[in-house]
């Protein structure tokens, strides 16, 4: 009984804690200052190509089974490849560069898939202007078939030490091994 009790008087303890804290004004102020931080809003295009002279993406390792649905004849389960993809202010290939998107993808839905999908492992690497040096690390489920895929930002340095937040990713155009990806990418830092 007087174990009981004490248990008991511990929860209305605990409880009296917890609501005392959440009353606190700074924990309101710290609340509130982080619910009004505005995230930094990057619009940034990805060129990926595995054809011609001069790969940006490359093969490292082949899948297995047959092709997986919608992944234009290539990704098989497992494949990985490594990319270098510049980071371009405009969707076109002459386009001014900002960064570039260093990571890896693994093929991580098996043939039968109705839904393929992407592991997605990147560094993105800015070179220009306030952010020049600063990275972010982006990883998520790319399901390649959806119009807007939705990745996490889980770090970054520089200016961005601490990021969190997400990428939109969309295919803008596709042709082959060849592939223009728009990324909108916000994170609080
Ligand atoms: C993967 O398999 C294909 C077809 O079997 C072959 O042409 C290609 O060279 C292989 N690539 C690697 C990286 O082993
Ligand atoms: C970015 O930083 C590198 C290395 O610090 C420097 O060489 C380069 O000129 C900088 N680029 C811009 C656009 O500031």
């Amino acid at each position: 009984m007087a174990r009981r009790l004490t248990f008991a008087a511990l929860v209305r303890l605990l409880m009296a804690a917890v609501f005392v804290h959440s009353l606190s004004p700074a924990r309101a102020f710290v609340d509130a200052a982080g619910a009004q931080e505005k995230p930094h809003h990057l619009h940034l295009y990805m060129h990926e190509g595995d054809t011609g002279p001069n790969p940006s993406a490359v093969v490292v390792v082949n899948g297995t089974g047959p092709t997986v649905k919608g992944s234009g004849g290539h990704g098989r389960f497992g494949e990985t490849l490594v990319m270098d993809d510049p980071l371009t202010e405009g969707p076109g290939p002459a386009s001014r560069v900002l960064g570039r998107a260093q990571g890896f993808y693994v093929t991580a839905t098996s043939a039968g898939a109705a839904d393929p999908a992407v592991l997605l492992s990147m560094n993105v690497l800015l070179t220009g202007g306030i952010y020049n040096g600063s990275t972010l690390t982006v990883q998520g489920r790319n399901a390649v078939l959806l119009p807007v895929r939705e990745l996490s930002v889980v770090g970054g340095t520089g200016r961005f030490r601490m990021a969190r937040g997400y990428v939109l990713m969309k295919t803008a155009s596709w042709h082959g091994g060849d592939a223009v990806l728009e990324l909108d990418i916000f994170v609080h830092a």
